[in-house]
């Protein structure tokens, strides 16, 4: 299978970017699923049911989150009736929405999408780990699943990496979210597990990773917040990860993917 899972889309910049280059992408890389995280989607803070059904107007099959999922609360009433939207998995239980589930692609294949959230510098959570493991369990990559994406929402560079090796062999690509910086590290694990820390944001990349560069600089600088966070206006960059599936579902080809803004492209060549 053809998998393209591409990082945080960032206000309308993003979802600009997203609307210009995801159609012929879709077509140029044969993509059978493509998987977006979508927390910073609606002004760059959370998701509104409009922002979601561009994206998936445009053919994406499932969007995560992360720390930013209930930022808009209007996604209180439509995740428990929309199963293509993920919201963190190792939430309190009780939490509405799903954090993992099972689709179905164009081409008839299974494939699982699990969204964990990180704990290092982060708000406290239930472990990741152990509900990756569950969710692993419940539906194995080549018995229930014909593949397993996996979107590690997290700060620390060393927790996305440890979730890479603790898929290994039992996901087709684990995948970082959150950063907003793409990670120069995309590998095939020693068990098959495609593996990138960042996939990168959908943002214009000049900016403090994805908002206009003035708030922050004055947060750092003077220890004032003057305003809000928002999200810088320029040209974006597409930044994703393609994977293609074998075997059992495990990751035979991973290749960074940017295109639009600032960035440098890069497009792997059928
Ligand atoms: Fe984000
Ligand atoms: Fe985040």
């Amino acid at each position: 299978m053809r998998l393209l899972f591409i990082g945080d889309v960032l206000g309308k910049p993003g979802r600009d970017v997203l609307t210009a280059e995801l159609p012929r992408l879709k077509d140029a890389l044969k993509l059978d699923f493509i998987v977006i995280n979508g927390e910073n989607l609606a002004g760059g803070f959370g998701i509104t049911r409009s922002v979601a059904n561009e994206m998936f107007a445009l053919g994406v099959d499932c969007i995560t989150t992360g720390n930013h999922w209930l930022d808009q609360r209007e996604i209180l009433s439509f995740i428990n009736d929309e199963d293509r939207i993920l919201r963190p998995c190792n939430l309190p239980p009780g939490t509405p929405g799903k954090g993992a589930n099972l689709y179905q692609a164009k081409n008839g294949a299974h494939v699982l999408v699990i969204n964990p959230l990180g704990r290092v510098f982060m708000e406290p959570q239930d472990d990741p780990f152990a509900a990756v493991e569950r969710e692993l369990n419940a539906c194995p990559l080549g018995e229930g699943a014909d593949a397993i994406i996996v979107d590690m929402h997290a700060e620390a560079t060393s927790e996305k990496m440890a979730m890479g090796h603790f898929c290994d062999g039992r996901a087709s690509m684990v995948v970082g979210s959150h950063s907003h910086v793409p990670t120069a590290d995309a590998q095939i694990l020693p068990g098959g597990t495609a593996f990138q820390t960042d996939a990168g944001a959908c943002a214009d990349y000049d900016s403090v990773i994805g908002m206009e560069k003035f708030e922050p600089l004055q947060r750092f600088t003077k220890k004032m917040s003057t305003g809000r966070f928002s999200p810088a206006t320029g040209p974006a960059t597409l930044c994703g990860v393609f994977v293609e599936t074998g075997a059992k579902g495990l990751a035979t080809r991973i290749e960074p993917v940017r295109v639009g803004g600032r960035l440098k492209r890069a497009l792997p060549e059928l």
